[in-house]
């Protein structure tokens, strides 16, 4: 496989020729010079311009722009083109719409109106990628594959006929017998016993709320059929390409869970990802962050690709506001410093019509006389000189457990309180973690849990005997691990494990809560000490464990909200709510004091740090998002001006360092 990027950070973005007249495309070349980009992606949403009727093709404005793009030395990641069919195929085959919960169709006149299932769209679909890759795979330009675009965005989950059909194959190979299904979905609740396979349905519009099981393994079945779409479309690539790497797109934004990228990502030659700064978001810079260490513990810890970000505003929120000075380059860095090895975003030009003209680009409707040019102009310059990062890794010895299947879960029907999001305590840890300079690898519990000396497990709900066991065998080999509220409650078929709570972690624990106690919106619940705890708090009672926080007040008051127990050669402590930023700050710190966890370098509040290391040395960026100049003990070469620094290095507000240390 060729590597790409290779020997350098890549800088571009989505390229779409085809919204603009020929005219602009040589203007195109010349700013993509002068801003230093060094890829585009191409033709995302082109189908309908490359097959305009049915087995009537237009490949030439795509030939010619690829040469106009190799003759300036900018590689093409190119798509499949089939993230959206072309009208007249919706027109010919109205079956391949998707349908939602409430039975209604989803008309074409957007973008991705195709059912996951759907044999049709898809024998189109790969019909249309072995064109491209026979018409491409030799060209010189071509870097990488991009197959389809953010799968599941808009059309998961679809509720129609075909699914249906799916779906009931998918639990045939799932379950194997009716009794099976049965049993794991515990039908014997609500007269729901199932005795033919085709009286299964999706999880349409009900009475009122409906089975968890059969709504998780809904959620399984829809990742599961677009993985074997991806598959499909990947497997006719490589029949003319094989050296080059195939990608698709994720939503690794914490919001985006429509799909397990856990299973997703062992098939990506390279891990890409695409994320938005949401601004109704408390901490939108820490949501990025964590993004950034998801998306590298999807890459099994490799470098990844940022395929797209915004330059500055978006335009799907209620409001949009638009980037701060700097910030276009701080997002960038953030990436690069998480492990990211090129730096994507939506798009080039921005489009002057269609639903997109208020998205923010490369280039801004202003044109090449504006601010946002010239900062898009210099952080091309600033990832030209992160050269001799690629490749190298980002360190981390907190490893901090992420699962999508538990998240299905605990978002499912009639949960203790809605107010338990499942991002929320992983989130606040990850968030007070990054503020004091310790940076986690958000991974999968499935992960080899050896190398690291503290391990989080932030309302793992539901969570396999083989997981547990795992999260228990590294606290005996020396890790200290924290278990927050709602973690180890239900098994893999979301059945609650008995005996008291957290029932897979009860023992680990050395814990036994015997009733919830969800505190209402707005509610807090006084702590010994005088802090606070929040959204949650339950009847511990400690067996094995010693208390490290008591509730002082409410129906709970002396019983334990916090506690620790020595197993082997490590430590499990467990929270039974969610303390306010410095309660729960102080806590983690004495945990990673006992861990021998040292921070990167010590930082004032709003200030990042995080160490990429390699074969040719060690890099610390420094991304200071505050509106003042911060100080910071690190010494070497920084790549971003050029200048020697240290022993306290200096970094202007909403900029960053990329230190070489030594
Ligand atoms: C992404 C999508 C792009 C563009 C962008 C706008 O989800 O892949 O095509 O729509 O959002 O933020």
């Amino acid at each position: 496989m060729r590597p790409w990027p290779d020997d350098r950070i890549a800088f571009g973005g989505d390229y779409n020729p085809e919204q603009w007249p020929r005219g602009v495309w040589a203007d195109d070349m010349r700013l993509m010079r002068d801003a230093g980009v060094s890829f585009v992606t191409l033709g995302v949403f082109s189908w309908s311009w490359l097959e305009p009727t049915k087995g009537e093709y237009e490949f030439g404005w795509l030939d010619e722009i690829m040469t106009m793009l190799h003759d300036n030395d900018i590689a093409v990641d190119l798509a499949t083109a089939t993230a959206t069919p072309p009208p007249w195929l919706s027109a010919a085959y109205p079956e391949i719409l998707p349908v939602d919960r409430e039975g209604r169709v989803r008309w074409p006149g957007s973008r991705q109106a195709w059912c996951p299932s759907s044999p049709v769209y898809r024998d189109a679909a790969l019909d249309l990628t072995d064109r491209m890759a026979t018409r491409y795979h030799d060209h010189p330009a071509l870097a990488m594959w991009h197959v389809s675009n953010e799968y599941a965005c808009h059309n998961l989950p679809c509720y129609c006929d075909t699914c249906a059909a799916g779906f009931r194959r998918w639990l045939e190979r799932r379950y194997g017998t009716l009794d099976d299904l049965n049993a794991a979905w515990g039908t014997a609740f609500w007269s729901q016993r199932y005795s033919a396979w085709d009286d299964v349905l999706p999880p349409r519009l009900s009475t009122t709320f409906g089975n968890p099981t059969h709504e998780l393994d809904y959620h399984r079945f829809g990742s599961d059929t677009l993985l074997e779409f991806f598959l499909a479309e990947k497997e006719v690539i490589r029949r003319h390409s094989p050296d080059v790497p195939v990608t698709t797109n994720f939503m690794t934004l914490s919001s985006f869970r429509l799909l397990d990228y856990h299973d997703w990502a062992p098939h990506q030659d390279v891990v890409s990802t695409d994320h938005y700064v949401v601004d109704a978001l408390e901490h939108p810079r820490a949501e990025l962050s964590f993004h950034g260490d998801l998306t590298r513990g999807l890459a099994g810890g490799a470098p990844w690709m940022l395929m797209e970000q915004s330059t500055s505003a978006v335009n799907w929120q209620p409001v949009n506001p638009a980037k701060l000075p700097g910030d276009t380059i701080l997002d960038s860095l953030t990436h690069v410093a998480r492990g990211a090895d090129a730096i994507g975003f939506f798009q080039w030009r921005q489009s002057r019509a269609g639903s997109e003209k208020f998205h923010s680009a490369l280039v801004p409707h202003a044109g090449e006389d504006s601010d946002r040019f010239r900062e898009v102009c210099e952080l091309g310059a600033v990832a030209g000189r992160l050269g001799e990062l690629v490749g190298s890794r980002v360190e981390a010895d907190v490893a901090l457990l992420w699962d999508y299947e538990a998240e299905w879960a605990v978002a499912g029907p009639c949960m203790p309180s809605a107010e338990l999001d499942y991002v929320t305590a992983a989130h606040t840890v990850h968030r007070l973690l990054r503020d004091r300079g310790v940076v986690c690898d958000v991974v999968h519990p499935d992960t080899d849990l050896s190398r690291y000396r503290v391990v989080v497990v932030p309302t793992l709900y539901l969570v396999s005997d083989a997981a547990a066991a795992a999260v228990a065998a590294a606290a005996e080999a020396g890790a200290h691990v924290v278990v927050t509220y709602f973690s180890g409650i239900a098994d893999a078929h979301d059945h609650v494990r008995l005996g008291g709570y957290p029932g897979a972690f009860r023992d680990l624990l050395g814990v036994r809560v015997e009733e919830f106690f969800p505190l209402r919106v707005g509610e807090v619940v006084g702590l010994e000490g005088g802090g606070q705890g929040t959204v949650w708090s339950e009847d511990a009672r400690l067996a094995g464990a010693t208390p490290v926080l008591a509730y002082a007040a409410g129906p709970l008051a002396g019983r334990p909200a916090a506690a620790r127990r020595e197993v082997g050669a490590g430590v499990a402590w467990y929270l039974g709510t969610l303390p306010d930023d410095d309660t729960l700050a102080t806590l983690l710190g004495r945990v990673m004091a006992e861990a021998g966890v040292a921070a990167v370098a010590d930082v004032p509040a709003g200030v990042e740090v995080v160490r990429r290391s390699g074969d040719s040395g060690s890099w610390v960026f420094v991304l200071n998002h505050t509106d003042a100049p911060c100080e910071v003990a690190i010494s070497g070469h920084d790549l971003v001006t050029g200048a020697d620094v240290g022993p306290v290095t200096t970094v202007a507000p909403r900029t960053a360092a990329v230190v070489r240390e030594g």
